[in-house]
């Protein structure tokens, strides 16, 4: 079996460091794993295969050699250095936002959208973490009866802002409790004991970029330009694990029974809907998991064909390290690098 040589790019941060035990729990092809981050982690060493890599400055030169290069590092990173690793012939598969609706640049759910990963020109892009979980449990349902609006309201986990955000949450929740006033660093007010509906920055239409971000990838995964969208993000005192609230019309009627058959039958999803047993998903159980849950599956009864879900996934593993990695396995499979 071809082996690769594979870069990561942040590998001290939140996805990174998930994106390494990936790798290594579904025993990918790696001939040589190359930690790269900032000059700040210059001398930090990361374990891989219970080998502890020292972590090298993320430069243009070391993609020399590199086949696979998976960016996790945020949008000015990728833009200035993911150019340079394709120069170099490696793939990079990147999490930020900086190509993802870039027309040459395939945003891939490899469940969802596997074809378009042929596309690429040497980069392609990871979806959106609160995108990826919802497009996961509507595209089924899309197959099956076509959808033709969908509101989200996200209860996302501070994990999703990265390392420095987990630790500024544990830290305000101390000094809340021992009644001290915490100032706020990452978000723009304290996230403990609070619930923040702001995540990325406001444009003029009062929407946030992560708003934007849930409505245009969705589009273009789903590959459907006229599908209505409308989203309210929210960063809730969660450490890991996206909660979702959808809800959906179709054009045709879905039974909330085929609905979970449908979704049970789906790849990557795991439908939890016994609320008269108190099963439903919950972040504290997911986080972990590789697999989208779904349950409150039902009717919506204010319009013709409306159904509701709650869908939680694990933002750092299927939200952006897992759906990376397993891009990089269609890739391999298929030989396509
Ligand atoms: P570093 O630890 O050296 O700052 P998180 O999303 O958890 O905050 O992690 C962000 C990741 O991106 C870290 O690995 C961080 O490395 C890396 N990073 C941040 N800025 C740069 C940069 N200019 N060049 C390379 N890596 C960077």
């Amino acid at each position: 079996m071809k082996k690769y040589n594979v870069a990561i790019v942040g590998a001290t941060g939140a996805v990174g460091q998930t994106m390494l035990k990936i790798l290594e729990e579904r025993n990918f092809p790696v001939k040589r794993i190359l930690p790269l981050a900032s000059s700040r982690s210059n001398g930090h060493v990361v374990e891989f295969r219970g080998e502890k890599i020292k972590v090298q400055e993320a430069v243009p030169s070391a993609f020399e050699g590199i086949d696979i290069a998976l960016f996790s590092a945020g949008k000015s990173v990728s833009m200035k250095l993911a150019s340079e690793a394709v120069k170099r012939g490696a793939i990079v598969i990147d999490n930020s936002n900086a190509f993802r609706m870039d027309p040459e640049v395939p945003l891939v759910i490899p469940e969802v959208n596997p074809d378009h990963i042929k596309k690429h020109r040497g980069i392609i892009a990871n979806p959106n973490c609160s995108t990826t979980q919802m497009v996961m449990a509507l595209k089924p349902i899309y197959d099956a009866v076509k959808i033709r609006r969908v509101v989200v309201s996200t209860y996302q986990a501070v994990s999703g802002t990265g390392i420095n955000a987990v630790e500024e949450l544990k830290q305000q929740l101390k000094m809340i409790l021992n009644g001290e006033n915490p100032k706020p660093e990452v978000y723009p007010y304290p996230i403990a004991f609070n619930v923040l509906p702001h995540i990325d920055i406001f444009d003029d239409t009062g929407y946030s970029l992560e708003e934007w971000k849930m409505v245009n990838e969705t589009r273009k995964i789903m590959d459907d330009d006229t599908l209505a969208i409308t989203a309210t993000t929210v960063r809730v005192p969660v450490m890991n694990c996206h909660s979702e609230s959808v809800n959906i019309e179709t054009k045709d009627k879905l039974t909330v029974n085929m609905a979970r058959e449908i979704l049970s039958k789906a790849p990557g999803i795991k439908v939890m809907d016994e609320p008269q047993l108190k099963k439903y998903p919950l972040p504290g159980d997911v986080s972990g998991s590789d697999e989208v849950f779904v349950g409150r599956i039902r009717e919506d009864f204010s319009v013709n064909n409306g159904l509701n879900l709650w869908i939680v996934a694990d933002n750092l593993r299927k939200g952006a390290a897992l759906n990376a990695v397993q891009i990089a396995e269609n890739m391999s499979n298929n030989a396509l690098v």
